[in-house]
């Protein structure tokens, strides 16, 4: 066996997993435009993606009207997208494996033209997010400055999370994610470049998270924590976020402890320390060298799940020196749906089918919502590895 320790049992909350390569989340945008649901289409690409005893973090998911950010993402809080995800959650349950939602809200990440009434996106506080965002008609418009939500609104955000995470497990969900990364809502209210606030929101560390606890206490008290993993993706620039923030290790050593107490089902640190994604984001070098998996490990003790970049050699070292508990991993899973399978039998990193690199069929293909680098990547053989 190449991978004795990503190949061995462990379990996540309640789920009893076979293996430890779990699928990360991946936006691809071909969910039903207009109910924002997922379909026929949806299921089929989860259920190749489904292994016994394998666990998949779903695609980034609206948890209210507000916190739509793309279009074709899909939603969870109404019954037609309750509806839609049993699809998926049946077909990948009938598979033996399991799925987590997970809920993203965009925060300032969005347009007007993509929200209720036209209303403006919201954030911690009323900074433009540099870049330019997808619109209806395939326009792009730059970021717009959004409004900076009032201290008494934000339980009414909370609560939509609660709402989005009931209609997840009314869905079938094993559980729900709460994205904390790629400068969406929460990452908004960590990063001091979008938050400025001066109340208990804003300032110190432990304000800049307490919107972030506070998002998961109640999700917690509504699920239960053993149905509850969190997303963190400190020092990533995406969405408007242009540089890596300052004080991410010292955000790590404040949340750390803080999910530990709350006895979540796993928390994924993702690093975006790697080479090819520098590349498409434009980035000529690593803006992230230390290695924040194992700081994090000395902090938070609970269920680790590590992201970004890892090759399964390199995965295998960090489950076998006790730093992670499981790995997920992201474009790998784009064109080799039967991972788990693959390495269970000894695919080394080339391997493996490389078309998950090919960006232009990330979010659809050819601005079509199609199959094309979806469902149709040709399904490798697990033969034994050479
Ligand atoms: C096409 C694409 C879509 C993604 N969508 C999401 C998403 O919806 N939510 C999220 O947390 N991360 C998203 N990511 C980031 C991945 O989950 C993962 O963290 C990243 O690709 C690094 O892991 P990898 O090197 O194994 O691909 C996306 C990445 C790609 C390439």
């Amino acid at each position: 066996m190449k991978y004795p320790k990503l190949i061995s049992p462990t379990s996540v909350g309640r789920c009893d997993l076979k293996h430890r390569v779990v699928m990360s989340p991946l936006t691809r945008l071909r969910n039903d435009e207009a109910t924002e649901a997922p379909g026929e289409i949806n299921k089929l690409y989860y259920s190749q993606r489904a292994s016994e005893g394998g666990l998949i973090l779903s695609e980034g998911t609206s948890p209210s009207p507000g916190g739509r950010g793309y279009i074709r993402a899909p939603a969870v809080f109404n019954d037609a997208h309750v509806r839609g995800w049993k699809l998926v959650t049946d077909e990948v349950h009938a598979k033996g494996g399991f799925i987590f939602c997970q809920l993203m809200h965009a925060g300032r990440v969005s347009h007007s033209t993509l929200l209720p009434n036209q209303q403006l996106p919201v954030s911690p506080s009323a900074i433009q997010p540099s870049g330019l965002v997808h619109i209806p008609g395939g326009k792009k418009a730059p970021y717009e400055v959004p409004r900076a939500l009032d201290v008494e609104e934000i339980p009414g955000i909370v609560e939509e999370y609660v709402v989005a995470a009931r209609c997840a497990m009314e869905a079938g969900f094993d559980g729900v994610e709460i994205h904390c990364g790629n400068g969406y809502l929460p990452q908004q209210f960590l990063a001091k470049q979008c938050n400025i606030r001066t109340d208990q929101y804003g300032g110190s560390v432990p304000n800049r998270a307490r919107f972030l606890l506070e998002v998961t206490d109640a999700v917690v008290a509504a699920i239960g924590s053993d149905k509850v993993g969190m997303k963190l993706q400190p020092g990533v620039t995406f969405s408007g976020l242009v540089e890596p923030e300052d004080d991410c290790f010292e955000q790590l050593a404040y949340l750390g402890p803080e999910l530990q107490m709350r006895k979540m089902a796993y928390v994924c640190l993702s690093s975006c320390n790697y080479a090819p994604y520098f590349q498409f984001l434009g980035l000529t070098e690593p803006n992230f060298k230390n290695d924040v998996w194992r700081f994090f490990r000395q902090h938070y003790k609970g269920t680790l799940i590590i992201n970004g970049g890892l090759s399964p050699e390199r995965a295998e070292e960090y489950v076998a020196e006790g730093t992670a508990d499981c790995v997920s991993f992201g474009v790998p899973f784009i064109a080799n749906a039967n991972l788990p399978e693959l390495l269970a039998a000894g695919f080394e990193n080339d391997q493996l089918n490389a078309g998950g690199w090919q960006t232009n069929l990330w979010y659809s293909h050819a601005g079509r919502p199609d199959e094309v680098g979806y469902t149709d990547w040709p399904l490798v053989e697990p033969t034994v590895a050479a």
